[in-house]
């Protein structure tokens, strides 16, 4: 299915070319020097012109650019598809040299415009990056893509933010992002990794890599083109794989970026499954996913059923949608509720027969994270969690494993004999009604990372109140018995099962 027949549409113009670093090198200083950059952009359109931006909306950020600096230039230029005179134009970019590279097309007119969209992105560290994707698809958004050409590379969108930003971040020798599109996973990994792999099934999409790499100032990446696994050398393996994968379950293969032409959500199970014999020991896979919820089947168990041997897994299912929702969020990215109402209502026929035969109730998304074990046991973890989260999550991620390899060591008893520390920003939320002498239950809240919050007796709240790391778990157990006149060894017996869950999920850390 397709909104609008391709034939009907100008074709994807030509990228720049990616076989001249030099003029990348001088695009970027120049970029630089006219403070193209997030934050002179922030500084220049203001906050709401600069998010109505992110939102795929051009007026605001036109009103905003109506002068003459080099910087409103270029915004023109390279965000808004505005043609800008050649001999302004020449005042600040290496116009020639831009040309002949492709980066520039004249337009007639003595007016030159950018075959590209260059987007200025800070890295975590204050770098100033620069992610080049096509035209006007900067981000995806409430007016839809600007092409329906299946091989359209999109830019950032806040899937691509949410992947880097749950991304654990440590020194490795060797990093995987599968389906790199623009090319920001593998820009991130660059900073980071000693070797990048970037793969795509769409070689428009390597070429963007590319060319975001260059202008961004990293290394190249080795890019290789086709599905999935299969353009990796055999031997392959890696520290870090992660995939922004075209997760969209969708009626048949439309858009490259979008829709994996796998059925149902196939392509997230065999990129989840086919993870585990790519991954060095204790490498992490982490991925963006949908999944389907099928009737008469517990969406946790399918989750559990993509694991790999030899992975610990944590799956967080952050959103929920009902076919109808799904259906409609897609269609409107793809802009089809801008065309004829009876396609458009055709399309959404389509894709509620397709999970109405795949008996598909719901669509959950969310984030898998794998880490390659040599654990007897591997831990698998599913959980539902959608509300707020503080990004950056890479630590708290790379955390979360490390308690699981603590908890896996000790078992009750060597629970009870260590020390722990509550996690600094825990506070205590007692919960009752306005009056009541006694809250009806008490609630211990993170106020970092996943922010989360779950409930816990007395026993559990005074626990946690105590842990500072200098006594044993066993030792504060024996005096809260006395405190409220319960007997030391039957404490001792029920609580191991609610510390677990306390340190399983970061409210308390082994001191030790
Ligand atoms: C949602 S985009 C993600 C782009 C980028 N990594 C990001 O985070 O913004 C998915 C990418 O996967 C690519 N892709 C689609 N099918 C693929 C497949 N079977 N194997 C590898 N890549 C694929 C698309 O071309 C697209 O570039």
């Amino acid at each position: 299915m397709g909104g609008v027949s391709n034939a009907t549409l100008p074709p994807l113009s030509p990228l720049p070319s990616a076989d001249r670093p030099d003029v990348a090198a001088r695009l970027r200083e120049s970029l630089l020097a006219a403070s193209f950059t997030a934050d002179g952009l922030l500084e220049l359109l203001g906050a709401p012109a600069y998010a109505a931006l992110a939102r795929s909306e051009t007026v605001p950020a036109l009103r905003a650019t109506r002068g003459d600096t080099p910087l409103e230039a270029l915004v023109r230029l390279f965000l808004l598809q505005q043609p800008v005179p050649h001999a302004r134009v020449a005042e600040f970019l290496p116009v020639r040299a831009c040309v002949d590279a492709g980066w520039l097309v004249p337009t007639g007119d003595d007016e030159v415009a950018a075959a590209v969209d260059v987007r200025p992105y800070g890295g975590p560290d204050g770098e100033d990056w620069f992610i080049v994707s096509d035209l006007g698809c900067a981000v995806g958004g409430a007016g839809g893509i600007g092409s329906k050409d299946e091989g359209v590379v999109l830019g950032v969108g806040g899937a691509s933010t949410t992947l880097a930003g749950i991304t654990v971040r440590r020194p490795v020798t060797a990093a995987l992002d599968l389906g790199a599109g623009s090319g920001i996973q593998a820009l991130h990994a660059a900073q980071h990794a000693t070797r990048v792999t970037a793969t795509d099934l769409n070689p428009r999409a390597l070429h963007c890599t590319a060319l975001t790499l260059a202008l961004s100032g990293a290394p190249a990446a080795d890019l290789r083109e086709g599905s999935l696994f299969e353009p990796l050398p055999d031997d392959g393996t890696y520290d870090l794989i992660v995939s922004n994968p075209p997760f969209v379950i969708s009626p048949g293969a439309r858009l490259t970026y979008r829709d994996g032409g796998m059925g149902g959500d196939d392509l997230c199970r065999s990129l989840v499954q086919g993870a585990g014999e790519r991954l060095n020991d204790g490498g992490f896979a982490q991925f963006l996913a949908n999944w389907q919820h099928v009737e008469g089947e517990d969406w946790q168990d399918r989750l559990r059923s993509w694991v790999p041997r030899g992975c610990d897994a944590w799956i967080v299912q952050r959103e929920v949608q009902d076919v109808t929702q799904y259906a409609e969020l897609w269609l409107r990215d793809a802009g089809d509720h801008r065309g004829d109402p009876a396609e458009y209502q055709a399309h959404y026929d389509a894709w509620l027969d397709e999970f109405e035969a795949r008996k598909v109730k719901a669509v959950g998304f969310g984030w898998i994270t794998l880490r390659k074990t040599a654990a007897v046991e591997p831990v698998i973890t599913v959980e539902e969690w959608s509300y707020a989260v503080e990004q950056p999550l890479g630590d708290a991620v790379a955390a979360h494993f490390e308690r699981l390899d603590y908890l896996r060591a000790h078992d009750d008893a060597a629970l009870l004999a260590g020390r722990f520390r509550l996690v600094t920003e825990v506070v205590q939320e007692q919960v009752g009604l306005p009056g009541a002498e006694d809250p009806e239950h008490v609630v211990l809240r993170q106020h970092r990372g996943m922010r989360r919050a779950t409930k816990v007796d007395t026993v559990g709240a005074g626990f946690a109140g105590v842990c500072d790391g200098s006594l044993s778990a066993g030792r504060i157990l024996d005096a809260i018995a006395q405190l409220v006149g319960e007997d030391p060894v039957s404490l001792r017996d029920r609580t191991p099962a609610q510390i677990r869950l306390l340190v399983e999920q970061g409210f308390l850390e082994p001191a030790e």
